[in-house]
C-alpha cells in the first residue's frame, strides 16, 4: 500500500554564533507498509521517528527519497488528488493536547473530519460521533466539554477517536501512551489492540519503549540516527532482535517485560 524509498530529510538552520548547522533527521529510510497490517517503530529520543511520520503524513517535504501510495509517487500528484489521499492517512500526535483545539468542544473536534470528508446528514453524524466515543470507551457527557477539562488519557481517546472516524489505511499513533502514567497508559494500549481487531486499517505504532514496540506489533522497525538499523517481520520474542542497538534498547528497559507479564 505505501512503499517509502531512501526518504531523507536534513533541518539547516543558523547557531547562535552564525554558523551553518545541518542536522539529518531521517537518512535514506525505506521500507513498506502493507494493508492491515500494523508495525512499531522504536528507537531513541531523537532518531527522527516524529520526523519520519510527518514526511510519511505529507506534513513536511522530504529533502530526498520518495513515497509511493499504491505504486504512485505523492510528489506527481496534484493538491485536489493530495487531499483526498489525506482522508486515508490519520496520524495521532504525539502532543496530544497540544493537537486539540482548545476553545473547541470535545463533540466539534471528533465531528470535524466526518464533516470534511463524508457527507452525513446531521443525526448521522450525531450517531457516528456517539458510536465514536462508545468505542473509545468516552463518556458521552464529555462531548459537551473542552479539551482542557479532560484527563490525559480522555484527551488521548479523543485523538483516536478522531483518527479512527472516517476508517483511514493507515493510523500513525506518535508516543500515544507516553506522558500517562502505567495503569492509564496500559488501558489506552489495549483500547488500541482491541480497535486493530475491529476496525481494519494498518497501524503504525511510535514509541521510545521496546517493551511497548513488541506489546503492540509483531512487525518491528528499530531507528536509530536517523536509520532504520533492524526491521523485523513476524517477531516471536525479544530474542529474535540480532542488532546491538536493538539488544542495548532491551538491556535498559526495567526488569518487566510482556514475556513475563
Ligand atoms: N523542525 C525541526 N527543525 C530542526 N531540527 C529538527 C526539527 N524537527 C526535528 N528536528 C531534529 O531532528 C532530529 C529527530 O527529531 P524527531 O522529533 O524526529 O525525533 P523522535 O525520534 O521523534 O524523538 P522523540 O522520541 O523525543 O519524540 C532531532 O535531532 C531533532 O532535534
Ligand atoms: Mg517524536
Amino acid at each position: 500500500m505505501l512503499s517509502v524509498k531512501n526518504l531523507s530529510k536534513k533541518y539547516n538552520w543558523k547557531n547562535e554564533n552564525g554558523k551553518r548547522v545541518t542536522v539529518t533527521a531521517v537518512n535514506s529510510v525505506s521500507f513498506n507498509i502493507v494493508e492491515n497490517q500494523t508495525y512499531s517503530l522504536v528507537g531513541e529520543s531523537g532518531s527522527g521517528k516524529s520526523t519520519l511520520a510527518r514526511l510519511i503524513m505529507r506534513l513536511e517535504e522530504p529533502t530526498a527519497g520518495d513515497i509511493l501510495l499504491d505504486n504512485i509517487n505523492l510528489s506527481k500528484m496534484s493538491r485536489q488528488e493530495l487531499r483526498k489521499k489525506r482522508a486515508e492517512f490519520q496520524m495521532v500526535m504525539q502532543d496530544g493536547q497540544g493537537s486539540l483545539n482548545p476553545q473547541m468542544t470535545i463533540y466539534d473536534i471528533i465531528v470535524e473530519p466526518i464533516k470534511n470528508f463524508l457527507s452525513l446528514s446531521r443525526t448521522e453524524e450525531q450517531r457516528r460521533v456517539q458510536e465514536l466515543a462508545t468505542q473509545v470507551e468516552l463518556p458521552l457527557q464529555v462531548l459537551s466539554r473542552l479539551p482542557h477539562q479532560l484527563s490525559g488519557g480522555q484527551q488521548k481517546r479523543v485523538c483516536i477517536a478522531r483518527a479512527i472516524s472516517i476508517n483511514p489505511r493507515l493510523i500513525v499513533f506518535d508516543e500515544v501512551a507516553s506522558g500517562l502514567d502505567t495503569t492509564i497508559k496500559k488501558k489506552v494500549l489495549d483500547l488500541l489492540l482491541r480497535l486493530r481487531q475491529q476496525i481494519s486499517s494498518s497501524y503504525l505504532f511510535i514509541t521510545h519503549d521496546i517493551d511497548v514496540a513488541v506489546y503492540m506489533a509483531k512487525n518491528i522497525m528499530v531507528m536509530k540516527d536517523g536509520m532504520i538499523v533492524e526491521s523485523i517481520e513476524g517477531l516471536k520474542s525479544f530474542a529474535d532482535f540480532q542488532h546491538e542497538y536493538s539488544k542495548m534498547l532491551i538491556q535498559f528497559l526495567p526488569p518487566k517485560s510482556p514475556e513475563n507479564r
